[in-house]
């Protein structure tokens, strides 16, 4: 793509946009006046200037979200419904421009960032059911002039801060089930990643909800913003996306003021191809679940596990389909792997790879940047073979398109190697023997168990993680309990 296509596409996608503080309904600068830049992961260059929201923004937030409040969780769910179903229609509407937007400041292949659309969307739709579906109990007495009654209430002011993979499903991940149970939430998108998260605030906005319903406060700094939120009584509950270094000082940061907190972490995710597998549908299989969003996902196959008899076979198979992925700039049609999100991610990968190779791991497809690199984000598709579970690129999330290919012998050996980590997000098999499928599913220590599917994600499952890979579950029917109290009232009679 020429820097002038680029250039328009830009100034098509920024058309008339103006970004600030979506502080109570309106989009304002910050009261230092300071500002910060958003670059384009794919070229390095500066797309937008951004209102810098520091501990005044993070106080106006809460300040307008504890207003809001009383009457919003007020509001029959009914009516709660509607004003998500409609800011949903609103993005799918909108799809093209958000997803442009997305690609520009996260760099993701446009079809994966429409495909993001869809799915954020989707999170309002599902929870907008939810809402309406928010029951209480009458349990029988324990005495006869008693009644016990169970409310079901709204936690309060919701603090949801995401990650910059993910800039729109993430947001609307928490704010689905937030906005659904009655909270009002302060959203604080990534560092890298606010300007979808700030045009998700304009169609809250054109959707109708009421000012301080929601609120987004935009900031290169974290640390102020998190120091005003966590300490103020009024903000009752944090969620939080992220790296699980973050998450334990956030849980950390908790206990001050005893806030709830629900928390979706890092992640180490096995993927095991067994002998008796479709092979082609592990091998796309695997694929899928690796190159998504050049690998910099949570959830993406960190370790893969080949059975010794197909071992040969699959690495072959995996690394030719692998050489002919396109890497490039998101915009273009035929890209599937899209840059990194900044250069501290390629060192990351960089230091994986020459640990694997200096401990006898062999690079069968790319192990070095992309040739041709003007920001140099750009890593080539690489398939390691020979690796072992002693490795670094097996032990931390690599966060990039690297797939270390790695031999197993037994169901048992590769179930005990496959847990052998501190994080328990998600984890991934293939085998058509049914008696496996159970087994394997009920001791693998993951959150989220992909059998013969590479993608489970969706709005009306459970998504989290066990061990370190985070607290609580969003979406499906139990999300909504992240967002509401238990009260119990005795009524004597
Ligand atoms: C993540 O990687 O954090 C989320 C991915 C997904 O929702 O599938």
């Amino acid at each position: 793509m020429t820097q002038l296509n680029i250039d328009q596409v830009v100034e098509q996608a920024f058309a008339g946009a103006q970004y600030g503080q979506f502080i109570n309904g309106e989009f304002r600068p910050s009261a230092s006046g300071k500002t910060y830049d958003v670059t384009n992961p794919a070229t390095g260059q500066v797309l937008m200037t951004v209102p810098d929201g520091g501990a005044s923004e993070a106080q106006a937030a809460v300040d307008a979200a504890y207003a809001a409040l009383p009457a919003w969780s007020a509001t029959p769910a009914a009516t709660r419904a509607e004003l998500m179903r409609r800011a949903a229609a609103l993005m799918i509407e909108q799809r093209e421009r958000l997803a442009t937007i997305m690609t520009l400041e996260q760099g993701k292949p446009l079809t994966e960032a429409r495909g993001e659309i869809t799915y954020a969307a989707s999170f309002l739709t599902w929870f907008a059911g939810e809402a309406e579906r928010i029951y209480g109990e009458i349990v029988h007495n324990s005495a006869p002039n008693k009644r016990i009654f169970v409310l079901r209430q709204a936690v309060g002011v919701a603090v949801l801060i995401t990650p910059w993979n993910f800039p729109a499903a993430m947001l609307t991940r928490k704010m689905g089930p937030a906005l659904a149970a009655g909270c009002t939430v302060i959203c604080k998108p990534a560092e890298q990643t606010p300007l979808t998260a700030l045009e998700l605030g304009r169609v809250f906005k054109e959707a109708g909800f009421p000012a301080g319903v929601v609120n987004i406060v935009a900031t290169s700094d974290p640390i102020p913003f998190s120091d005003t939120v966590f300490a103020d009584e009024r903000v009752r509950k944090i969620s939080f996306t992220g790296s699980t270094e973050v998450g334990k000082l956030l849980i950390r940061n908790s206990a001050a003021t005893v806030k709830r907190i629900s928390l979706e972490l890092g992640g180490n995710a096995p993927f095991i191809i067994f002998d008796d597998a479709d092979l082609s549908a592990g091998v796309a299989g695997a694929m899928t679940s690796k190159f998504r969003n050049a690998g910099q996902t949570c959830v993406c196959a960190n370790r893969i596990f080949v059975q010794r008899g197909i071992y040969d076979q699959f690495a072959e198979m995996f690394a030719m389909k692998t050489s002919a992925m396109k890497v490039g700039n998101g915009l273009l049609p035929d890209t599937l792997i899209g840059p990194l999100i900044d250069l501290q991610a390629r060192e990351k990968i960089e230091r994986h790879v020459a640990d694997a190779t200096a401990h006898g791991a062999r690079v069968m497809l790319g192990g070095s940047a992309y040739p041709d690199n003007p920001s140099g984000t750009f890593w080539t598709p690489t398939v390691l073979i020979n690796v072992s579970t002693d490795m670094l690129v097996t032990q931390e999330e690599t966060f990039g398109p690297v797939a270390p290919l790695i031999p197993f012998d037994t169901e048992e050996e590769v179930v005990a190697k496959a847990n052998d980590t501190p994080f328990g997000l998600s984890g991934y098999f293939y085998t058509r023997d049914v008696s496996r499928v159970m087994r394997v599913a009920e001791k693998l220590e993951f959150g989220i168990i992909g059998v013969n599917d590479p993608l489970p994600s969706t709005a009306q499952a459970p998504f989290g993680g066990v061990k370190q890979s985070g607290l609580g579950r969003e979406g499906g029917s139990v999300g909504i309990d992240e967002y509401l109290e238990v009260k119990y009232v005795s009524l004597g009679i």
